[in-house]
């Protein structure tokens, strides 16, 4: 465990013992009023308002544990909700409640986060800040109304785990959505780095240790501003230069497998329909250090929803899907057998999976996809459907997130602040709050707020995960009625771990 970990469970620990003396309403060291707690009544009350009539409870049951994995031809050693990574497909409809016993198996403490759920905050999985860690041989019930329907997944929240198998998806189900398809197919995208001779806390050592404390060498004092984030990597050993036109620095960490559905290109999933089917496909990217651009040869898709949330369909050759975001498309399925490709964007290599409505070869994994370098799509490119954009009213609040790093030290900055030391975030419930995140790096962050969906204000459409390219400012407009406190972090996890990471803080009323 890091010293930032270490430290962040401290905190927290005292955080929650302030929890429960208080009746709810934690002293905060930073700010001068109260927070508003995941024990507090304001948190009972709005889960309360979520129930519905009718709503079913769904049960299921997690048991993160040691195991090995056939990545297809190559077995890894690695940490997983089960005999497969993905994990158990968990599925609600929304206003259902959730109730997921969690069993830790692993060998170190964990917990688990519903991505993207407004959920209720003591059930939002983030060790130190919602609930304590779940102790190695431990266990933790979670349970909770699932509010909107959507694509979304689950994964620790602790430290670097969510880069070995540890990741699954939760669907939820619109109950006035009747489906307008045949078939629908989840399709995970991940890096792969566990089991093949390095853990993702031997990555972050590595990407520690390359940076040194920063008082050494060439790269003294440098500041991310200017060259770090990507473009640097090629001076490092191990690394490539890897760089996209459209994001960037595309990543830090060159990894020696991409997969789809738990499988290499070299031995992919097969997915199996009949010709002329029209097929939803959920993508979600579970990756951790990695943007996946994905097409399908041979067709076009037409982007539905993103990040859960319905959005003005619109068709395309490509999208570009960051870590933590997720896309609904859906598209016409022609005879034959296609390749769905997923290109680690600005890196060497990719996932595949299989298409097949018709018998014949099947696609070698380098075959040529000629839609990756059609019109290709980002989140920010979309547009929400009507019933999901937000009302329009003035801004109460708004707060600036200078997303900054360097690479020599490896740490990554909000507000120049690495967590727990980071500045937190203080709204109040009821406000409408803008947050203008303003990446001041050369490679592309995607920023994560935990418990809201938010709207761009650029275009409205509904996310909770969104690319944020380099030198580039970005705003979006959220509702504060979840209350609560709730990571805000890139969900490039290194840079999570590394610093990049504070918390939306809902304070208590005077
Ligand atoms: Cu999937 Cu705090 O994130
Ligand atoms: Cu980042």
């Amino acid at each position: 465990m890091s010293e930032i970990t270490r430290r962040a469970v401290l905190r927290g620990a005292a955080g929650l013992a302030g929890v429960a003396a208080l009746g709810g309403l934690a002293s905060c060291s930073r700010s001068t009023g109260s927070v508003l707690g995941p024990g507090s009544d304001a948190v009972a009350t709005a889960e309360a308002a979520r129930r519905v009539k009718g709503g079913q409870l769904v049960r299921a049951r997690l048991t993160p544990r040691p195991v090995t994995l056939d990545l297809g031809g190559r077995a890894v050693r690695t940490w997983a909700y089960g005999e497969t990574a993905p994990g158990p497909l968990l599925r609600a409809t929304a206003g259902d409640v959730l109730r997921v016993d969690v069993g830790n198996q692993l060998p170190a403490a964990t917990s688990v986060h519903w991505h993207g759920l407004a959920l209720r905050n003591d059930m939002d999985g983030v060790p130190g800040m919602t609930q304590d860690p779940i102790a190695a041989g431990g266990s933790f019930r979670y349970e909770f109304t699932v509010p909107d329907p959507g694509t979304y997944f689950y994964h620790p929240h602790s430290g670097v785990q969510l880069d070995r198998g540890l990741y699954g998806v939760l669907v939820v189900d619109d109950p006035a959505e009747p489906g307008r398809y045949d078939k629908e197919w989840v399709v995970v995208l991940d890096d792969w780095v566990d089991g093949t001779g390095r853990s993702p806390d031997q990555v972050l050592a590595d990407l520690q240790q390359a940076g040194g404390d920063g008082s050494m060498g060439g790269m003294a004092g440098m500041d991310h501003g200017s060259m770090m984030g990507g473009s640097m990597m090629g001076g490092m050993p191990g690394m490539e230069g890897m760089q996209s036109p459209l994001l960037g620095g595309a990543g830090d960490i060159a990894y020696p497998h991409y997969v789809v559905n738990g499988r290499a290109a070299t031995d992919p999933v097969t997915l199996a329909a009949k010709p002329g089917q029209r097929v939803r496909v959920r993508f979600v990217n579970a990756g951790s250090d990695t943007a996946f651009r994905v097409a399908v040869g041979g067709h076009r898709m037409t982007v539905t929803h993103s990040d859960g949330f319905p959005v003005t369909p619109v068709p395309t050759d490509a999208l570009l899907i960051g870590m933590g975001e997720r896309f609904d498309v859906t598209l016409t399925l022609s005879d034959g057998v296609f390749p769905l490709v997923a290109s680690a964007e600005g890196k060497k290599g990719r996932g595949l999976a299989v298409i097949r409505t018709a018998p014949g070869r099947r696609p070698f994994a380098d075959v040529p996809v000629p839609e990756l370098s059609g019109q290709t799509l980002l989140g920010t490119d979309l547009f929400p459907s009507d019933s999901v954009r937000l009302e329009r009213r003035s801004t109460d609040r708004r707060h600036d997130l200078v997303l900054g790093g360097s690479m020599a030290p490896y740490r990554w900055t909000l507000n120049g602040k690495t967590f727990p030391d980071s500045e937190p975030l203080p709204v109040m419930q009821g406000e409408r709050v803008r947050l203008r995140f303003v990446n001041q790096t050369m490679m592309f962050h995607p920023m994560h707020v935990h418990g809201h969906t938010f709207a761009l204000t650029r275009g409205g459409t509904r996310k909770d995960t969104v690319v944020v390219r380099p030198m580039q400012a970005l705003e979006v407009d959220l509702d504060a009625d979840n209350p609560g406190q709730w990571a805000t972090h890139c969900h490039n996890i290194y840079h999570a771990e590394t610093g990049m990471m504070t918390t939306l803080s809902y304070q208590a009323q005077e």
